[in-house]
């Protein structure tokens, strides 16, 4: 049987609760917010935003998918760390406010330093690079995202990696 990891899926928008739903038919899934109504209304298998396949999956799957605001719990507990919280642009000081994502990443090295952490969110050019001279850490690395809103689940279960405008 293939290993059943652990995984903590940071931010239940349209990128964390694909992500957490398609890997959590497989693996242990701890899906973190900091909205509890947003916790309540996962573990109630409803979804929180439009999306077909995910409502569908949440409705219909056997999903080993628990949604917490608890992050000691659900770090600790993690062999890997996705981050999917938002890094809104801010035009008046023309960068990516990446101050949720730092969070999660000093609650990851104060709970779970060997934790793997994949960030998902939006982040500059050279970011990854830095945070990890900041942390120390070797763990931290980014994966891009290319899903589209309402079609989040299906795009990262059925990638397409060419752009069409
Ligand atoms: N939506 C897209 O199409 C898309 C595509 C590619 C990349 N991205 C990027 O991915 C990231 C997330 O996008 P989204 O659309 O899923 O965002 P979203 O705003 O829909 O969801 C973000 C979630 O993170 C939660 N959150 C905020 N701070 C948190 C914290 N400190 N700890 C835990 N949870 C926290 C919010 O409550 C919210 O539920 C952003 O950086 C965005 O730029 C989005």
């Amino acid at each position: 049987m293939d290993k059943k990891y652990t995984v903590a899926v940071v931010g239940t928008g349209y990128v964390g609760l694909s992500i957490a739903t398609l890997l959590s038919q497989h693996h242990k899934v701890y899906a973190v917010d900091i909205i509890p109504e947003k916790v309540e209304k996962i573990n109630q298998r409803k979804s929180p935003i439009q999306d077909e396949y995910i409502e569908k999956y949440l409705a219909e799957k056997d999903l080993d998918l628990t949604a917490t605001l608890d992050v000691e719990k659900a770090y600790s507990a993690a062999d890997f760390v996705v981050i999917a919280a938002p890094t809104n642009y801010d035009s008046a000081t023309q960068h990516f406010d990446t101050s949720a994502v730092e969070n999660v990443i000093d609650l990851v090295m104060k709970y779970n330093p060997n934790a793997i952490m994949a960030i998902k969110s939006t982040i500059p050019v050279g970011y990854t690079k830095s945070i990890r001279e900041k942390t120390g850490s070797k763990n931290i690395i980014f994966s891009p995202e290319f899903l589209r809103e309402s079609k989040a689940l299906y795009d990262n279960g059925y990638p397409k990696f060419s752009v069409e405008f």
